[in-house]
């Protein structure tokens, strides 16, 4: 019978064997996969791990504070790097999403590399890869999803050249979110939804700029909020708002407006790979888009994606 407490068990105790007296290094991304993973690391080596959580600039309104806060009350061993600028650097005047992806995979493994090399003698890489990411080539992964598909960009940064260590491979999001619960990670870890680890970039839709990230937080913080404050969120495998790059025209009083467009998504999943767009209710998106258009300056239009996975995807981009 496989119950979280045996799994726990077990995996501190062959972390424990595997790694000994050695040091660990690891991504965090704010999500429920690495989040774990560092936990059961820690448990096994304590301080030895040392995890690197980084402010693209890309992440939901007020996470990065947020979540950083969670990780240190959670006792881990926690270095927060402020790389917005380099990300918003890296991306400036690229439009393609590929191109998107690349340059944030790019900077996040520069940005990584320079923390890993401030650890004297690390040895192991830790990864919160789960069991679809190793039979899948699309991971839904952070850092480990944008290390993977880097491989052959350039030469290796050293940290890759680390041995790589892995609790959680055998295990699907349920599993790691029971292990999660298990190891008391705070519910708004363990319950979040996934998020991509190019973050914002690819639901802006076009270039990116430091004022459409701004203004996609806002639009995104009302949705997710107004889905956390109707009791929905834990019914939605995954959420978000995306900007498009049309404008609108509206009216405002006597005024003609000319504005943003923004997409409101919600899916139904189990491992993101078929998804179907979520009936949510009609009130709910009609209060949601009330909200987002007189709340955010420079949005006059709001519109629901009712396409599921296949033929369209998850993600605009
Ligand atoms: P799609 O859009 O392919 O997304 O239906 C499936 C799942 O993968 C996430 N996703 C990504 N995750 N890097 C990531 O770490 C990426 O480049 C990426 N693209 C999509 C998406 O959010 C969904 O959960």
């Amino acid at each position: 019978d496989w119950t979280s407490d045996v799994f726990i068990d077990i995996s501190v105790d062959e972390l424990r064997q595997k790694i000994g007296d050695d040091k660990v290094v690891m991504g965090l991304s704010g999500g429920v996969d690495s989040s774990v993973a560092a936990t059961l690391i820690h448990r096994a080596i304590g301080d030895n791990l040392t995890c690197v959580f980084v402010d693209n600039g890309l992440l939901r309104k007020n996470e990065y504070e947020e979540v950083l806060k969670s990780y240190e009350n959670m006792g881990l061993n926690v270095i927060g790097v402020d790389a917005k600028q380099r990300f918003y650097d890296a991306l400036a005047g690229l439009s393609d999403p590929e191109d998107k992806r690349k340059a944030i995979g790019k900077a996040f493994i520069e940005v990584f590399d320079d923390e890993a090399h401030k650890i004297e003698g690390v040895k192991w890489l830790g990864q919160g890869t789960i069991y679809p990411d190793v039979i899948e080539s699309v991971s839904v992964n952070g850092p480990s999803a944008t290390i993977k598909s880097h491989h052959n960009v350039g030469g290796l940064p050293d940290f890759m050249k680390l041995q790589v260590v892995e609790p959680l491979n055998t295990l699907f999001k349920d599993g790691v979110r029971e292990v999660g619960r298990a190891l008391e990670i705070p519910e708004n870890i363990v319950g979040r939804h996934p998020f991509p680890g190019p973050g914002l970039a690819i639901r802006i839709l076009g270039d990116i700029t430091p004022e459409k990230v701004r203004v996609l937080q806002e639009v995104d913080h009302i949705f997710i909020q107004g889905l956390k404050d109707h009791g929905l969120y834990d019914q939605v495998w995954q959420a978000g708002a995306i900007l498009l790059p049309v404008q609108s025209v509206g009216v405002m009083g006597d005024e003609r407006t000319y504005e943003k467009v923004v997409a409101l998504r919600a899916v139904a999943s189990v491992d993101g790979m078929t998804a179907d767009w979520v009936h949510l209710p009609y009130e709910f998106l009609g209060q949601i888009s009330n909200d987002i258009i007189n709340k955010v300056k420079g949005v006059n239009r709001v519109v629901y994606d009712i396409s599921s996975k296949p033929p369209a995807t998850i993600e605009w981009e």
